[in-house]
């Protein structure tokens, strides 16, 4: 195959601001954009390279789910009958919730948990998408929570997905402790220099929730987290409003994530501050709640907004991206310009890969991803199937049709091994 692609389409959305869409060719070079442009490539450009006529598709730079809860056991439909009854997600979690995934976690093989992760990260790029952050917090004791993350490292290298890990030991208070403080205090001393140590974990987050860490708890595991070099995540203010997006912002976090109950006077504190917003319309969805986070107010005061699915057991089964986008679209009122740089350039930023990926830029990393739509409002008009058809990672196309093309996957994985 020549190592020179030209992709024609009559709607690339770039991401780059004031040029959103591009009707014309992007040219990859090994394994990168090299060049971007409107109209026709010149017949001497179509000489040298492998031409792809994606002409009545759009191309949009390679999706960025920017929360996950990647790596656990077992799963939860037992919950769907509460659900139904009207329990609330608190009282879910009272009665398991979060526990017993970690029961389930802590009794899965290294096997288990990794090919249960693999068939998920191979559904999420049939939907499109091509770098994944993935957070620990199954485990809460120390050897399964270094399980989770080394098996995070592992799922990076075996797939084509590019895995970002987060600790998240402060997901839950395990049952073998006592109290909050101590578990604090074993996850700052025990847990997370071990976690540095090997290099396990870029992010740590911490669930700032009402009955599971207080706004004070988690300003000290997000101080010491800073302190020992992690760069920080926040889920704040999914169910009640707890102050958690001010604190992101005063700590200078990179994100602050959820938010359906997120004050009024925090949205501004964001916007100066640069955290990034990574908002899961899916979850609000899932838990049957009427609450979506206020996206366009933040997006509208200068917040930088991402949408990601949250996928994970219990408050979102679901590896589909497009999922997400649809309910931001039609739950949240973003538009669809807005949507797609929320699953791209601003879920970049939310895990600091915006310099390599995010955009469709010259110099950037090849990922792409390909929508059955001629334009990206029929993306999100054309709702509940799949809509991705092609998927480019570094200039490999690992994604044809809708099947994962073999060999373009052993190129990517090889290249993983080298790096
Ligand atoms: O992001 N909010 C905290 N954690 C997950 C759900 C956890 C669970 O129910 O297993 C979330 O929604
Ligand atoms: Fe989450």
């Amino acid at each position: 195959m020549k190592n020179k692609q030209v992709l024609l389409s009559h709607s690339i959305y770039t991401a780059v601001d004031g040029q959103e869409l591009v009707d014309g060719y992007l040219v990859i070079e090994d394994g990168k954009i090299a060049k971007l442009s409107a109209g026709e490539p010149s017949a001497a450009e179509l000489r040298e390279a492998q031409l792809h006529d994606f002409r009545g598709r759009t191309i949009t730079p390679g999706l960025v789910d920017a929360h996950t809860h990647l790596v656990h056991g077992g799963s939860r439909e037992k919950e769907l009958a509460l659900k139904l009854a009207g329990a609330s997600y608190m009282e879910i979690h009272e009665e398991g919730g979060i526990k017993s995934t970690m029961r389930a976690t802590r009794a899965a093989t290294d096997e288990e948990l990794l090919d249960k992760a693999l068939t998920a990260l191979a559904s999420m790029l049939k939907h499109g998408t091509t770098t994944v952050e993935a957070k620990s917090g199954y485990g809460l004791d120390k050897d399964t929570e270094l399980r989770i993350l080394r098996i995070n490292q592992a799922l990076d290298k075996l797939q084509a997905l590019d895995v970002v890990s987060t600790y998240m030991g402060a997901h839950d208070t395990p049952p073998e402790f006592a109290d909050n403080a101590s578990y604090i205090k074993f996850m700052l001393e025990e847990v997370m220099p071990q976690v540095k140590a090997e290099n396990l974990a870029e992010f740590c987050d911490i669930f700032c929730e009402e009955g599971i860490f207080s706004l004070e708890e988690t300003r000290e595991i997000g101080e010491a987290a800073q302190k020992m070099g992690f760069k920080l995540k926040i889920h704040a203010d999914e169910i009640e409003p707890m102050g958690g997006a001010g604190l992101a912002a005063d700590l200078g976090a990179v994100s602050s994530e959820h938010l359906m109950a997120i004050a009024e006077s925090d949205i501004p504190k964001m916007a100066e501050s640069g955290t990034v917003a990574v908002l899961l319309p899916a979850t609000s969805f899932f838990l049957r709640s009427e609450n979506f986070a206020p996206a366009k107010e933040m997006w509208d005061q200068g917040v930088t907004v991402a949408i990601a699915s949250d996928y994970n057991p219990g408050s979102s089964p679901c590896e589909n991206l497009q999922m997400a986008m649809d309910m931001a679209c039609l739950g949240m009122g973003l538009e669809p310009l807005q949507i797609l740089k929320g699953v791209t350039l601003n879920a970049a930023k939310a895990i600091c890969r915006d310099q390599e990926i995010g955009s469709l830029e010259v110099g950037k990393r090849a990922d792409l991803t390909v929508f059955n739509a001629p334009n990206p409002n029929y993306i999100f008009y054309h709702f509940g199937v799949n809509s991705v058809t092609h998927v480019f990672k570094d200039g490999l196309q690992v994604l044809r049709d809708g099947q994962i093309n073999q060999a373009a996957l052993q190129r990517v994985i090889r290249a993983k091994s080298h790096k």
